[in-house]
């Protein structure tokens, strides 16, 4: 099946989404990580300026929505694995720029855990892997996905583009200084399955998002 992106007569719907998500510990407690949500953002925005539509998936940011975005707020995997569910089939291309969690714990307290008691174990449980998931049934949808690594960057970025069948990868690589995430400037490589390869370095999110739909709109399967 052929993708319609940058071919289409009528309004080309982006579904985007950002931040990471939250995995309850107790009624006040999350397991997290340190995604602020601006790549999505920024990409949302940029599809909007190009008369696209956008949907924006998002976990807890502090972002304003942009402006003409249709935004689903989530908290948890679980959560943005059943939004997904209900808006990727309307969607021509997914870019998938959250910084879901990899794990959950299996059975949240319903109380505030009290300090006091010694040792706390908690039992983590895998969540759902959403973009392999959608990438089974993807259905002539252009995909991108983000590798967020702290080595082996090429490799494993070719892996997860090839293990869930995604259009486009952008392959982050994150040192101890954390710049992968916020509002620093980064570098990114994006690879696509066509076998391009653009290393494209230290550049605002606001800057890579526009090089990113470049990519997006030009690709054709
Ligand atoms: N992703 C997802 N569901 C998950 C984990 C990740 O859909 N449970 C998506 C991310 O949004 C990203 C891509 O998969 O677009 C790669 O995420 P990343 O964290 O780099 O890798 P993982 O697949 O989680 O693998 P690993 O943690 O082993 O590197």
């Amino acid at each position: 099946m052929r993708s319609n992106i940058g071919k289409k007569a009528t309004r080309i719907s982006i579904l985007v989404t950002a931040g990471p998500t939250r995995e309850k510990i107790d009624p006040v407690r999350f397991l997290s990580n340190y995604s602020t949500g601006t790549f999505g953002y920024e990409i949302a925005k940029e599809a909007l300026s190009r008369g696209y539509s956008a949907t924006l998936i998002s976990g807890p940011t502090s972002l304003d929505a942009p402006r003409g975005a249709r935004v689903v707020h989530v908290e948890s995997a679980i959560q943005m694995r059943q939004a997904l569910k209900r808006e990727f089939p309307k969607a021509d291309c997914l870019i998938m720029a959250a910084a879901v969690s990899d794990w959950r714990v299996r059975v949240p307290a319903r109380g505030k855990i009290k300090r006091r008691g010694g040792r706390k174990i908690l039992e983590l449980v895998e969540n759902p892997d959403i973009l392999y998931e959608l990438g089974r049934k993807k259905d002539g949808k252009v995909l991108v996905g983000f590798a967020l690594e702290t080595k082996d960057l090429i490799k494993n970025a070719y892996n997860k583009m090839r293990e869930k069948n995604l259009d486009i990868v952008i392959a982050n690589k994150v040192g101890s200084k954390r710049a992968a995430f916020g509002d620093d400037k980064t570098s990114i490589l994006i690879i696509d399955k066509l076998g391009n390869r653009t290393a494209i370095f230290n550049k605002s999110k606001r800057e890579l998002a526009k090089i990113i739909l470049d990519k997006v709109s030009n690709f054709k399967i």
